[in-house]
């Protein structure tokens, strides 16, 4: 009779583990989420040809493998509504449809993400969702569509309306039966990062929307750049985790200020150093990475960014923290973020405009045994020990992976 106690009683704690570990392997956008979105470098000028182009770039180049999955369309596909009020892609840009794109998309081991928004137009003037929730939804579902960034643009200022158009359209994917990510787009205008995630966002911008430049300029009334979004975005760590996370926008390594959306308020474009600092920052804040280059003609310095594993397992892994920032003087950001295996990813940005000498004590970031340091940019140990001491060029951002020894 003991026997059988304890082997039921072994049964049940088995499954209870069991049911744990499939919980949290399944959970939606377990990690910030990783692709290609088509907005800073084509604007509203997308076709089915250049998406189709963009996935099979994202599978040359080695980006798939390397956990970038999404091809997301932004604003610009939407040719209106047939006669039975269902949503359409325009016939010239997209004559195949987009579930025949779904279907290409998939076939090369990509999802697909579309684009709407909480009102009767888009930001760019397309046809939007507000109240065709449900029949939309159902549109993308049976296109085999995989996520939905639903923006805020013409929809009224209060949060009240906010909550409830986002959580009516959260409800809507939610009755489809497939799963779609759901990407709440209201600029951090109304703290989303306080009820985004109840309203059944997996992630919400945090910040309007990045031009490629690296801070906006005094004189500059707006057009935010990596410094600015960074800054809003740090404090915001407590709110990020696994299923939810702060979205800082995309990534705007590659693109040199030459063309789209992103090339407008001052975006005349940034050096590599400031694309790779964005990738750094942007990793250890657990944003989503969302290249929005042109992936089919990258040079070697972008693709030595976006593909630099060390960083990507930083952003990924799955403990989901967002990293504190534990410094941030006029020269100085230093940011720390845990890892699931007891190390800690540590980048240390050199905000001003002239190379610095670092001197670090990690104690003096809470970390307070000896450690061994790889740096992530070199992939390679630098030494061990207690602290950092070495150049940091202006702008450049240095990440490393602490170990911990134990002696
Ligand atoms: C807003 C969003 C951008 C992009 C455009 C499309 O500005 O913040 O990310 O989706 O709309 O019109």
């Amino acid at each position: 009779m003991k026997h059988l106690a304890c082997i039921l009683l072994c049964i049940s704690v088995f499954k209870y583990a069991i049911g744990q570990n499939s919980q949290t392997n399944t959970i939606p956008a377990a990690t910030p989420l990783m692709g290609w979105m088509s907005w800073n470098f084509f604007g509203d000028n997308i076709t089915e040809q250049s998406i189709k182009e963009m996935a099979d770039a994202m599978v040359a180049s080695g980006m798939r493998d390397a956990g970038y999955t999404y091809i997301f369309i932004d604003d610009g596909w939407q040719g209106g509504r047939d006669n039975k009020n269902n949503l359409i892609a325009d016939a010239k840009k997209f004559p195949s449809g987009i579930k025949a794109l779904a279907d290409y998309v998939h076939s090369k081991g990509l999802k697909l993400g579309i684009y709407s928004d909480a009102a009767l137009l888009t930001c760019a003037g397309y046809t939007a969702s507000l109240h065709f929730e449900e029949q939309d939804a159902k549109t993308f579902a049976t296109w085999q569509v995989d996520y939905l960034k639903y923006d805020y643009c013409h929809a009224p200022i209060d949060s009240n309306t906010a909550k409830s158009r986002y959580l009516t359209m959260s409800d809507a994917l939610k009755k489809t039966n497939r799963q779609i990510l759901f990407g709440i787009c209201e600029w951090g205008e109304r703290q989303p990062w306080l009820w985004a995630a109840q309203a059944g966002g997996h992630l919400w911008r945090t910040t309007l929307d990045i031009r490629d430049k690296w801070q906006m300029k005094p004189t500059e009334t707006w057009g935010l750049g990596i410094m600015d979004i960074l800054d809003a975005n740090a404090g915001l760590h407590k709110y990020a985790g696994p299923g939810h996370w702060n979205d800082a926008d995309m990534l705007i390594a590659g693109l040199y200020g030459k063309k789209g959306p992103s090339a407008d308020g001052g975006g005349t474009g940034c050096s590599d150093t400031e694309y790779q600092s964005q990738f750094s920052i942007w990793a250890l804040m657990a944003a989503p990475l969302y290249a929005s280059n042109d992936l089919r003609n990258m040079n070697e310095a972008t693709k030595k960014i976006l593909l630099n594993a060390d960083i990507i397992a930083i952003n990924q892994d799955t403990l989901g923290k967002q990293a504190v920032r534990i410094i941030n003087d006029s020269v100085w950001n230093v940011f720390v973020k845990p890892l699931h295996n007891g190390d800690y990813a540590v980048a240390i940005l050199n905000k001003s405009e002239a190379q610095k000498n670092c001197n670090l004590s990690f104690a003096s970031l809470g970390l307070k045994h000896k450690y061994q340091i790889k740096d992530l940019w070199l992939h390679k140990n630098v030494g061990h020990g207690k602290i950092y001491n070495g150049i940091i060029q202006s702008h450049e951002t240095k990440v490393f992976r602490l170990k911990t020894i134990y002696e």
